[in-house]
């Protein structure tokens, strides 16, 4: 039987973003920008791509920057209109969401991921769902989640974005502890979270993409009231790949992905989008080269 269609897509952005203090006391870390496109867009544009219809952001207090965002501008718009700029309220086109299209929920602590993710529960029932974290940009020809989701339709259970990273670096991520190779696709018999160097089961990395089964909520459900600290959204999966679980597919996509949460990650980001950009490809290129001529020049 094929899995269900998935239609719903969270977005936990309730995180305290400390990473980019002081910048984030008063910007949402979503509504930072790669050129001229807040992170939280790409997002949206690559969930759009990959059919979904239903957009629930898991917000926190101080992100009310994001909720105006994707709200229409009256006032912008008829001044657009007025000045006949056709092309610039094209641009805003992307940014304007139908009515009840996207919920927000409020996470009121910080709890971690998976608590983030339980937060908006109700919201998505009992149907599978995607989840994807607006700092992980990725590149490709082909949006990232609209990869998954057509390999989430041969495989069904639960299937997380993953790629190949150094073993020094895998304590970083969530881990995958494989059972079955096939290429594109791994069948995981397990997952860890950010583990010890020499404990890593491979160096398959987890990154910010996710085609969850409703049964990781009732798996958080158990979980918060366990947990003492940070509700692992990773250990809610985990439970998945146990012989009584749906099953938990990593896939490998094909794209670059950039870790936006982190300086340098945003850094890179800016300049490869910027690269990729044919209005500023050219000058920008020329600048990034004279730079690196005088850099080398100085040594
Ligand atoms: P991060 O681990 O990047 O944490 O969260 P953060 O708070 O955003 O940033 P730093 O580490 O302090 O700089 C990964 C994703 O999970 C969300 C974040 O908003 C981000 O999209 N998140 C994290 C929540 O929604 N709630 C949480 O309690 C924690």
């Amino acid at each position: 039987m094929k899995p269900r269609k998935v239609t719903k897509a969270v977005f936990p952005v309730a995180g305290l973003g400390t990473r980019f203090l002081p910048a984030t006391k008063s910007i949402p870390k979503e509504i930072m920008t790669l050129v001229d496109r807040p992170l939280i867009q790409y997002a949206i544009d690559e969930a759009r791509a990959a059919g979904i219809k239903e957009f629930i952001f898991v917000t926190s207090r101080g992100k009310s920057a994001l909720e105006d965002y994707f709200d229409h501008a009256p006032e912008l718009e008829s001044e657009l209109r007025r000045k006949n700029k056709t092309d610039l309220l094209e641009v805003l086109k992307d940014t304007n969401m139908d009515s009840g299209a996207i919920a927000y929920v409020r996470q009121n602590r910080p709890l971690g991921l998976g608590h983030a993710v339980w937060c908006a529960r109700r919201l998505i029932g009992d149907e599978p769902f995607a989840v994807l974290l607006p700092d992980d940009v990725i590149a490709a020809e082909k949006p990232c989640l609209q990869q998954m989701v057509e390999a989430y339709d041969r495989t069904g259970g639960c299937m997380v974005a993953a790629m190949e990273v150094p073993p020094p670096k895998a304590s970083a991520y969530g881990v995958l502890d494989i059972a079955e190779d096939h290429g594109n696709i791994v069948r995981a018999r397990g997952m860890v979270e950010k583990p010890k160097a020499e404990d890593a089961p491979s160096n398959l990395a987890v990154i910010g993409r996710y085609i969850l089964s409703p049964k990781v909520l009732t798996n958080l459900n158990r979980l918060k009231q366990g947990a003492g600290g940070e509700i692992q959204l990773t250990d809610a999966i985990a439970e998945e790949a146990e012989p009584d679980g749906e099953g938990v597919y990593g896939f490998r996509f094909r794209g670059l992905r950039y870790d936006c949460g982190s300086k340098a990650g945003f850094l890179q980001a800016t300049v490869a989008f910027g690269l990729s950009r044919p209005d500023l490809r050219d000058e920008f290129g020329t600048y990034l080269h004279e730079m690196m001529a005088q850099q080398k020049a100085a040594q």
